[in-house]
């Protein structure tokens, strides 16, 4: 018997002719004892009724993303923050496609582009639109992007073709929905200290030695980590990022600020350094701003070595983390790099990747990285930076149950 107490869906129905089969879902999901709220497309409307779907889920029903009652009563982004899964069940082709393509033009696509909670979809739609490679294509980026699918099933359809598209039955994607949200929290008393975003190196008060680093990937760690139940620090260097929620943010500049946050919030169990730290800090850094000279000469920077953090962390000792990961952003010879850094800096793991600009990782959504622990590698495939965070903290997890 599946329990979903206290949990909470909102349940996106789309237009087609599985639509029938969400009454079922709502009305299991109900009996688990999970919330549900459903927002209804235009689509939909021709298949289920708001009032049936209303009656089962003892909820009022969305459907319209400019409907003053419904904003005034609970806004769109309100609606996917009080969810703790965003199901869409039957996801059409069309609302596969604009969910890719980042098109929001009715309430369900505009809470699917605006949500931050995990989102499981349950295609259905005909064999020839399934296996459609723009079909394809949209489903490939969405599952990278850390989109969950359960379904389609194969069988006949009600166009009396046989193939994939059939909505999986109700039962299936509750246990779909179960299992989504069933992270528990294996990480619960486990303290964890993350590093995120690039540090500032002042040349004088208005000049600065930086990197491209935007911090994505530190923030998504950290919030990984805090969803599995550790508490969480985060050190964060200058980032356009909002503090992810639930955890305490240190917000510093250059990197000796950033070591000594990071020591004053020892002793951890678990130590991720992903930020860019800037290898040299200007020794001779002005106190006031340095003015051009009549000759045109350029002043000369002198640099020194900045600490390192991540070696710092890994040094033995009683105090040390018992897991210790650092990054390698590398343009060459990645894997052999990542082994070196493993080695040189005594850390436990490193998460190893390309940083070329042809790659678009530094900077953007998705990453493709390496694995590289002592003697082994894991390749993980190129996935949203959200998703490489939550495969490394289940790994984390794993690591210490
Ligand atoms: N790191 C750190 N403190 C530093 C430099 C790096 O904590 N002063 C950490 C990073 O957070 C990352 C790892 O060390 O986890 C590797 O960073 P990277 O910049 O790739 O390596 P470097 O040590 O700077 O080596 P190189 O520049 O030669 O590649």
């Amino acid at each position: 018997m599946i329990d979903l107490a206290g949990r909470r869906t909102l349940l996106i129905v789309g237009g087609g002719i599985a639509a029938y089969k969400s009454l079922e879902l709502v009305r299991l999901l109900r009996r688990a004892g999970a919330g549900v709220t459903c927002v209804l497309t235009t689509a939909g409307k021709q298949f289920v009724t708001e009032l049936s779907l209303q009656a089962l889920s003892e909820h009022r029903v969305f459907t319209d993303l400019f409907s003053l009652t419904d904003e005034s009563e609970m806004g769109h982004i309100q609606l996917s923050r009080a969810a703790d899964l965003v199901v869409v069940a039957p996801a059409t082709a069309n609302i596969l496609g604009k969910m890719a393509a980042g098109i929001a033009d009715d309430l369900a696509t505009t809470l699917l582009l605006a949500t931050d909670k995990r989102v499981l979809a349950a295609p259905a739609m005909n064999v020839r639109m399934w296996l459609h490679p723009a079909t394809v294509a949209n489903v490939e980026l969405l599952t990278r992007r850390g989109v969950l699918l359960v379904g389609p099933d194969e069988g006949v359809m009600a166009c009396n073709e046989f193939g994939p598209g059939r909505l999986s039955e109700p039962p299936a994607i509750l246990a779909a929905i179960a299992a989504a949200l069933s992270t528990g929290t294996p990480l619960a008393g486990r303290r964890a200290l993350v590093t995120a975003g690039p540090t500032h190196e002042p040349i004088d008060p208005v000049r600065y030695i930086a990197n491209r680093s935007s911090g994505q990937q530190g923030y998504a760690i950290a919030a990984a980590l805090a969803e599995l139940g550790a508490v969480v620090t985060l050190v964060s260097g200058p980032v356009a990022l909002a503090d992810p929620p639930g955890m305490a943010v240190h917000r510093v500049e250059t990197a000796a600020a950033m070591l000594a946050a990071c020591e004053a919030s020892l002793p951890v169990d678990i130590a991720v350094c992903a930020a860019a730290v800037a290898d040299w800090r200007v020794a001779n850094a002005w106190a006031g701003k340095v003015k051009k000279t009549a000759d045109g000469g350029a002043p000369a920077l002198e640099l020194v070595a900045n600490p390192d953090i991540l070696a710092r962390l890994s040094v033995a000792g009683p105090g040390r983390p018992a897991l210790v990961v650092g990054f390698a952003a590398e343009t060459d010879d990645v894997l052999a790099n990542a082994q070196a850094k493993l080695a040189r800096k005594g850390c436990d793991w490193i998460v190893a990747n390309d940083v070329s600009p042809a790659t678009g990782i530094m900077g953007g959504a998705e990453n493709a990285v390496h694995l590289v622990t002592v003697g082994a590698v894991e390749d993980w495939p190129r996935l949203a930076k959200t998703e490489v965070a939550r495969r490394l903290a289940q790994r984390i997890a794993a690591f210490f149950t």
